[in-house]
């Protein structure tokens, strides 16, 4: 636990926002939670707590109505709602309002530099990206600085994500897609494409992938468990900020996410599950 942080709130309680939760209630972190969908955060909330006592850590946990409650006290503020611009810039908007002067905004998203989130808070000096990965397979996250973040804030920040057992990737000048989730999506938006364009089936990209590198699982595996509306918004907004029709995600894939096939989440994406 490092000292300038005690309260750690979450805006958006979904895949990532919970293992964000779960990394730092482990740490002795008070935990504030907000997510426009509140069904079944009670139980979830309990859970959380349940688990503080059995691994004797101290700082109690709450999931709140409104965004205004559950920053209140915080040190730092983590927003993990999906990959929508407008929507992002509207809470960071919100969490701007209601947050202690203090308070460090960090965005979780997968493409977007917080400088495009920014301008909706007056506190520049205290917003900055941290990315992070799927935390049981790739405890690691990517840090990056938005036009006015300060020292201190990249400091606390970067000592925070440690102080959560993940490692910090420093990214030195402002790039679209961070450090590793640029090399990922490269691979990610070729196999898109060798899928889509009818060229090999998706079971032959994984299989080549498998062999190649040694891992257990291939990118259509690794889009099924991120989610095939979070594939298709974060290819989405890399499109929409290059423009480029080759970076535009292929038809078939939204044809997936409009039928409801969303991967594991929802028993069928590429994969049955
Ligand atoms: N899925 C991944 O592997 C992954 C990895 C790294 C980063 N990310 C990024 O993290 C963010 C969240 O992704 P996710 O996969 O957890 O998505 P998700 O769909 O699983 O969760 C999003 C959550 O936000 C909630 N939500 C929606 N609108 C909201 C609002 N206005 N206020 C509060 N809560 C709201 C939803 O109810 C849901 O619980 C995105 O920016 C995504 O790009 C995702």
């Amino acid at each position: 636990m490092v000292d300038e942080i005690k309260v750690v709130s979450i805006i958006g309680i979904g895949f990532m926002g919970k293992q964000i939760v779960e990394k730092s209630a482990d740490k002795n972190y008070s935990i504030r939670m907000y997510d426009a969908n509140p069904e079944g955060f009670d139980k979830y909330t309990r859970k959380i707590a349940r688990r503080k006592r059995i691994k004797k850590v101290s700082g109690d946990v709450s999931f709140h109505d409104t965004i205004a409650e559950a920053v209140k006290d915080a040190d730092l503020i983590i927003e993990a709602i999906p990959e929508k611009l407008d929507l992002k810039k509207e809470i960071f908007s919100e969490i701007d309002k209601f947050a202690p002067p203090h308070a460090i905004i960090a965005t979780n998203s997968s493409s977007i530099p917080v400088s495009k989130l920014e301008d909706s808070v007056k506190r520049k000096d205290k917003v900055l990206n941290i990315h992070f990965y799927h935390l049981t397979v790739s405890p690691m996250a990517d840090i990056m600085r938005g036009s006015g973040t300060s020292d201190d804030t990249f400091q606390k920040g970067k000592n925070w994500v440690e102080s959560i057992d993940i490692t910090p990737l420093i990214v030195k000048k402002e790039c679209f897609g961070f450090v590793f989730n640029r090399i990922w999506r490269a691979i990610k938006k070729e196999s898109l494409k060798i899928w889509a364009g009818g060229h090999a089936d998706f079971e032959v990209v994984d299989q080549a992938w498998k062999i190649y590198t040694g891992m257990g699982h291939g990118p259509f595996t690794l889009m099924d468990q991120v989610g095939l509306d979070v594939v298709w918004d974060i290819e989405m907004s890399y499109y929409n900020e290059s423009g480029d029709p080759n970076d535009k995600p292929p038809k078939a894939l939204k044809e997936m996410v409009d039928n409801g096939e969303l991967g594991r989440k929802s028993g069928k994406g590429f994969y049955t599950y």
